[in-house]
């Protein structure tokens, strides 16, 4: 069956540009215009409407912003990994084995742009494996998404055997049990691990809610669909929201090069707040 094309005009292109700037920094350039069509044609088809001046009547009008959320949702990228770009892990294994933990009386842990929980969950995994006690600690990470449809997938901790392959294998033993759906198997995360994750929804770019300060922050492959000038206000925010000696550690293909700053390098993508 053939799926019938949606136009978008470039007029509705540039409102649609616009909104989702407004809302979140990201630059759809003008080459992703083909992207949009195809993305919100779907939406449009769900929603039983047949154009996109129509679609944009309806967004206009849904004053609960959920509909503009939606939007975002389908243009954004959700990409992510169980111990996706592992140096950051043996990295984050180093720095929190050399702790003193016993001194330590707070550990706060973000995950900023969490997607469907993959990063939050391995960093929980490397700390429950590295304390025994991790219970008696004061250690909570953070994991926040501005998609509510990750932050839903992430809360439920739920994946398929496939997903499970970047997990090294004693962790999957020790921190996975296997759950029957209707339609297949899947392994959901122990909740010795998700029960030191918090997950909510929130918007990077929108008013900070949380106080820190943190000692660690990732917000990998994120900052890359913003412009510069997002990207610097972000640098400067999480600058100020983690402690003395606490750590940025940005995706690989990332980096402040470019940005105004006063983090101090530590090794590719990741930085330091000058104790
Ligand atoms: C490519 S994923 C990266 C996931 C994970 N950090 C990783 O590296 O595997 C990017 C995530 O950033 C989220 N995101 C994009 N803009 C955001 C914003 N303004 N505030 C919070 N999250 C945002 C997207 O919803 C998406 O889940």
């Amino acid at each position: 069956m053939l799926i019938r094309q949606i136009v978008l005009s470039d007029n509705e292109f540039n409102t649609i540009r616009t909104l989702v700037y407004d809302l979140c920094s990201i630059d759809l350039h003008p080459s992703k215009k083909a992207l949009v069509q195809m993305r919100l044609s779907n939406r449009i088809r769900i929603l039983g409407l047949n154009s996109f001046s129509e679609y944009l009547r309806w967004v206009a009008n849904d004053a609960s912003g959920k509909e503009l959320g939606a939007m975002v949702d389908s243009l954004t990228t959700n990409l992510t990994s169980f111990f996706r770009e592992r140096p950051h892990f043996v990295y984050l294994t180093e720095k929190m084995s050399s702790l003193e933990v016993k001194r330590v009386p707070r550990l706060r842990i973000w995950s900023a742009g969490c997607s469907s929980g993959e990063e939050p969950y391995s960093i929980a995994m490397i700390l429950r494996d590295l304390w025994s006690d991790i219970d008696a600690m004061d250690v909570r990470i953070l994991a926040t998404d501005i998609s509510s449809n990750m932050i839903r997938l992430a809360r439920q901790g739920t994946y398929s055997a496939q997903k499970l392959e970047k997990v090294p294998f004693t962790f999957r033993q020790k921190y996975f049990g296997k759950v029957n759906t209707a339609k297949d198997e899947k392994y959901q995360v122990k909740p010795e691990v998700s029960r030191l994750v918090y997950f909510r929804r929130h918007n990077l770019t929108g008013p900070w809610p949380m106080k820190g300060p943190f000692e660690v922050i990732f917000c990998r492959n994120v900052m890359i669909y913003f412009d510069r000038v997002a990207q610097q206000e972000l640098a400067s925010r999480f600058y100020n929201i983690l402690s003395p000696g606490g750590v940025l550690i940005v995706g690989h293909s990332e980096g402040l090069t470019g940005l105004e700053h006063s983090f101090q390098y530590v090794r590719p993508s990741v930085y330091m707040k000058r104790s």
